[in-house]
């Protein structure tokens, strides 16, 4: 189910304790990122989606809020997966730590190809790997995967979304981290991305979307590969 709703509000309202077996979470990094400016007028393609804006006090407040929800409604010993960038990467950390997580490892996702980037160009963002406790904690699926993951980003100029992730690596997080017929809950749903791989991996889901245009598209989205599958 995808709500329109605060990840916040949604998970005090919809959510019980201890009662989620993986929690994706990819927010807002607080970049203002509208996409890539490589248009015809050097524009951003997008506009700012809520969250990415907010002074460093407001950003850490919002933050702190989603991950204490995040960890009250995660199973104790499952997997939490946190997406950020360099820059604020150690303030996420000690804020999941506040709230209970402990930090297992840092995924680099190397998205293959340069994108753009002041000096040394990106290429790579960080996913941070949280299990709520440390009591009977569940092991990935597979000890065949390092913890640097090389998958293909989209093409800053083919996203439907200005942050949209490729599906193999939300596939890949949800195969590694959880069972067919378990419960995935994406906080920040964007382009529906996650939702659409828990579907395609037959998985329970849930997921929120705060702005509106965001969660049409997703709401679209997943309904295209819900009726994709039905008709299998
Ligand atoms: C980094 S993007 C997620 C991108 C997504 N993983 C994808 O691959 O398409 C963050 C999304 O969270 C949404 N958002 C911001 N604040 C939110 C909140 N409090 N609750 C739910 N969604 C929120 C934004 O509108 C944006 O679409």
């Amino acid at each position: 189910m995808l709500y329109h709703a605060s990840c916040i509000e949604g998970a005090k309202q919809y959510l019980e304790n201890d009662s989620v077996d993986l929690l994706i979470a990819d927010p807002p990094y607080n970049l203002q990122f509208g996409g890539t400016t490589q248009t015809k007028d050097k524009k951003p393609r997008f506009d700012v989606f809520p969250n990415d804006r907010l002074s460093p006090q407001a950003y850490q407040r919002f933050c702190m809020q989603w991950i204490y929800q995040a960890y009250r409604i995660l199973k104790p010993g499952r997997h939490a997966y946190v997406f950020i960038d360099w820059r604020t990467y150690p303030d996420m950390v000690r804020w999941l730590r506040l709230a209970g997580f402990i930090i297992k490892n840092c995924i680099v996702w190397d998205k293959a190809v340069m994108g753009m980037g002041w000096q040394y160009r990106y290429q790579h963002e960080l996913i941070i790997f949280a299990v709520k406790g440390e009591k009977r904690v569940r092991k990935v699926s597979s000890r065949r995967h390092s913890d640097v993951w090389r998958i293909p980003r989209i093409p800053g100029n083919r996203t439907a979304h200005p942050t949209e992730k490729p599906i193999e690596l939300l596939k890949q997080i949800i195969e590694l981290s959880s069972e067919a017929g378990e419960y995935v809950v994406d906080f920040f749903s964007g382009s529906g991305v996650a939702p659409v791989a828990a579907i395609e991996l037959n998985r329970n889901w849930t997921a929120f979307e705060l702005d509106e245009k965001w969660f049409e598209f997703s709401s679209n989205r997943i309904n295209k590969t819900d009726t994709a599958i039905l008709g299998d």
